[in-house]
């Protein structure tokens, strides 16, 4: 994409990246991507904030061409991760009169990861500005979204916020801005789910702290820029602050079918007593959106089968998976069936230490179930509903 004015001065020089498939080789992007970068042209000084991913670095180098910089003062790294930093060795060795301007814990990580010189850096504190001459940058510390380097850059004069991977989807779109809420919405929750949730509650300090500022546009470092910032901080908000909701996500293996069967019955059990049910095969679930269903769930129930003694492969790649997320969840179940005996409930439970649940009595049947089997599935639902009832989750 060509450079995009903002505003007199500021452009979206970053690039698109409509093939990308998969983030950190873990994350689905049914979407897409794209790593943003902005230019921002003062009297005096001229500062591009982040780069873009190595394999796009032709896009921003030749967008800065385009615009005729012939010099660049600051480069600001809000965050060290590679798809936001990878271009700044080109960057600097186009521009290299230019200072990257980052935190001290970015800056030893930029040392470590793209082995930039130390001379090339300025550190900044917290609130600590920067003058471009008519136009002063505001560096607000902010670590923990999603690293522990991470900083929001705040325009003052034009009250823009560049607020690294917080806040922002990964989204390929022309759109300059939000047109299509929805779409944004969900990508937006995608992106909470898998990058921010683990750190729910920096996440509220951080949101906390960015209540004093006047923002009319927020510029992510993925995804569309929002003019109307209620939108996203609004969404955020919830993401972060609710309490859960009455849904139970029930992700799952069956390899004969006597586990679907439990699953079923489960499912019909739960929706017959008000239970909002979000049923993933993990044979052909996208992970993100498991991990969606996640940011509102109080409760978990996995369903597997007994192989090889413990819970399916899938199975145990998904609690792991959740166990990293940290989902605010409130309560555990296990269902499932076995054929001749194994350690499954035990060996799920040791992989999600980090979820703070009370894990309500599992399900496990001997071959296909029965009628004692769908009782207990029915008691285990009766169990669910009226928790769900005391803790007021609706
Ligand atoms: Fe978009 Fe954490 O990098």
């Amino acid at each position: 994409m060509k450079p995009r004015e903002i505003k007199p001065g500021i452009y979206c020089v970053g690039a698109i990246d409509w093939d990308r498939r998969l983030f950190d080789s873990l994350i689905p992007l049914p979407d897409g991507t794209s790593y943003n970068s902005y230019l921002i042209k003062g009297n005096e000084k001229t500062a591009l904030i982040d780069t873009v991913d190595t394999t796009m670095q032709e896009v921003l180098i030749n967008n800065l061409s385009e615009l005729g910089i012939n010099s660049l003062d600051y480069l600001v790294a809000n965050h060290a991760e590679q798809d936001h930093c990878g271009t700044i060795p080109q960057v600097l060795e186009k521009y290299p009169e230019a200072k990257v301007v980052c935190t001290p814990k970015c800056k030893g990580m930029l040392i470590d990861l793209l082995m930039i010189p130390e001379e090339k850096f300025i550190t900044v504190n917290d609130k600590e500005t920067l003058s471009l001459g008519d136009r002063t940058l505001e560096f607000i510390h902010a670590p923990w979204v999603h690293w522990p380097e991470t900083m929001l850059t705040y325009l003052r004069e034009d009250k823009i916020l560049f607020p690294t991977d917080f806040l922002g989807s990964h989204l390929a779109t022309t759109d300059l801005y939000v047109s299509d809420e929805g779409q944004v919405y969900e990508a937006a929750k995608r992106y909470y789910a898998e990058i921010m949730m683990p750190f729910r509650t920096t996440i509220q300090k951080n949101l906390e702290k960015i209540e004093d500022y006047a923002i009319d546009i927020i510029a992510p470092s993925h995804g569309p820029m929002y003019d109307k910032p209620e939108f996203i901080l609004k969404a955020y908000h919830s993401w972060a602050f609710d309490e859960p909701k009455n849904i139970v996500v029930l992700p799952y293996i069956s390899m004969h079918g006597s586990t679907r069967k439990m699953v079923e019955y489960l499912v019909e059990a739960l929706s017959r007593r008000g239970v909002t049910v979000k049923q993933f095969d993990l044979v052909v679930t996208d992970i993100g959106k498991l991990a969606i269903a996640l940011v509102d769930a109080a409760t978990v129930v996995i369903g597997t089968p007994t192989v090889l003694a413990g819970p399916h492969p899938n199975v145990a790649y998904a609690a792991i998976l959740a166990n990293a997320l940290r989902p605010n969840l409130k309560f555990v179940s296990i269902i499932g069936s076995y054929g001749w005996g194994g350690k499954t409930v035990e060996q799920l439970a040791a992989m999600i230490p980090n979820l703070k649940v009370e894990i309500l009595e599992p399900v496990l049947c001997k071959g296909f179930p029965k009628e004692d089997d769908f009782k207990a599935l029915d008691n285990l639902a009766a169990t669910i509903a009226e928790k769900h009832k005391e803790n007021n989750f609706t």
